[in-house]
């Protein structure tokens, strides 16, 4: 697959190609690079995505993959889990690295892929696709002017489609899935080290993870970020999410930023697109990965874009420099702690 055919054509490998993968495929597509590799291990998943994406080598596991291709960028897309491995895997063979939400889920592991990417001077882009949405780029450029004066209280809720969760709540403890987004939120609004979390979870549906979570973080310069998430929007909400991901169901997210002069706050689907029929009604969300113009558009696009410049040298990475992603998931493990011990945890500082 060739979108240019300029010399400086950044060549990519993807490693996992399920849902998501298949998305960032179809955004892959349309920018200037060449995708010429693909690692899946399922083998079936792996020649069907060859196929539709004209994607020429294949190959079960990344080590073999970067054994035998020249590669410049590795996009990992696989289950989040396995990121950690295949980002330093990735690293050691002197690639940049753009990887899917979150960067790991360890915290040494974040350490390693740090200290890795320094040593060998490359770039590792994280896929906090938030950063990217217009809206929330709002919000950052409100706080930067000042328009809120100075940041005391941060919030945020995410909730989800109560039926999506008997195939996440087997897979990761939520606070990697959902809770990762409004972590990284807060962490760019906030400004400063995280200092401590409290947190408390639930299990309603008797998964092995809890599909409840209330976190209280606080920051070094005083601000406080609450974080709530839960996934049990009912059938019979509007739908949010349509089409794409063939996961239809409901994302309701909201962000408010509490300033000493002024507050703001953003809905992430609202009722400004209305889609009524016999079954059901839907406010389809616009700004994650809508198709405009026959091509998957919107942040995943604007993401994705991102990364191939940083990876060609074109911009710093300095829109989810990796020292944040990393701050991300050292407060993703003390949500995760806080919550299973039922204690207050310190990051320190
Ligand atoms: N930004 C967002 O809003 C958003 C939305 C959906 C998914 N995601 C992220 O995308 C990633 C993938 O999610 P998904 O929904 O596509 O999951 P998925 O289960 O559909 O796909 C994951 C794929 O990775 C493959 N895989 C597993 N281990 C692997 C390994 N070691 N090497 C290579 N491939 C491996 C699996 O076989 C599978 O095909 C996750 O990190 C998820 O959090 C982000």
């Amino acid at each position: 697959m060739r979108a240019d055919e300029g010399e400086s054509v950044t060549r990519v490998a993807m490693a996992g190609a399920g849902r998501f993968g298949a998305l960032h495929l179809q955004v892959l597509r349309s920018l200037p690079v060449e995708v010429v590799a693909v690692c899946e291990p399922d083998a079936g998943r792996r020649a069907a995505v060859q196929e539709e994406f004209g994607i020429a080598a294949g190959y079960a596991s990344l080590g073999d993959l970067l054994a035998r291709e020249r590669v410049d960028l590795v996009d990992v897309v696989s289950d989040e889990s396995s990121h950690g491995k295949l980002v330093l895997q990735a690293i050691d063979a002197g690639c940049h690295v753009v990887v899917e939400k979150p960067l790991c889920t360890d915290v040494d592991e974040a350490e390693r892929i740090r200290a890795g990417a320094r040593e060998r001077g490359v770039e590792v882009v994280t896929g906090q696709i938030s950063r990217f949405g217009a809206g929330y780029q709002h919000l950052r450029d409100v706080l930067d002017r000042g328009e809120l004066g100075r940041p005391v209280n941060l919030r945020f809720r995410r909730d989800f489609s109560r039926s999506w969760f008997p195939a996440f709540g087997k897979r990761i403890h939520p606070v990697w899935e959902s809770g990762i987004h409004d972590i990284d939120l807060a962490v760019w609004y906030a400004g400063a080290p995280c200092r401590a979390v409290y947190a408390v979870q639930r299990t309603i549906s008797g998964l092995e993870h809890p599909d409840t979570l209330v976190a209280v973080l606080t920051f070094a310069n005083d601000v406080v970020a609450t974080l709530e998430s839960a996934w049990l929007v009912p059938d019979a909400a509007p739908q949010t999410l349509r089409g794409a991901l063939e996961l239809d169901g409901t994302i309701d997210a909201v962000t408010e930023l509490l300033g000493d002069r002024g507050t703001a706050a953003y809905r992430l689907a609202h009722d400004g697109l209305t889609v009524r029929t016999d079954s059901a009604v839907a406010h389809p969300e616009l700004t994650l990965w809508p198709t405009v113009a026959g091509r998957v558009s919107g942040a995943l696009r604007e993401e994705l874009g991102y990364a191939v410049e940083v990876a060609a040298g074109q911009r710093h990475n300095d829109v989810i420099p990796l020292d944040e992603a990393v701050e991300g998931v050292r407060i993703a493990a003390a949500i995760q702690e806080s919550a299973q011990r039922c204690t207050r945890v310190s990051l320190g500082g």
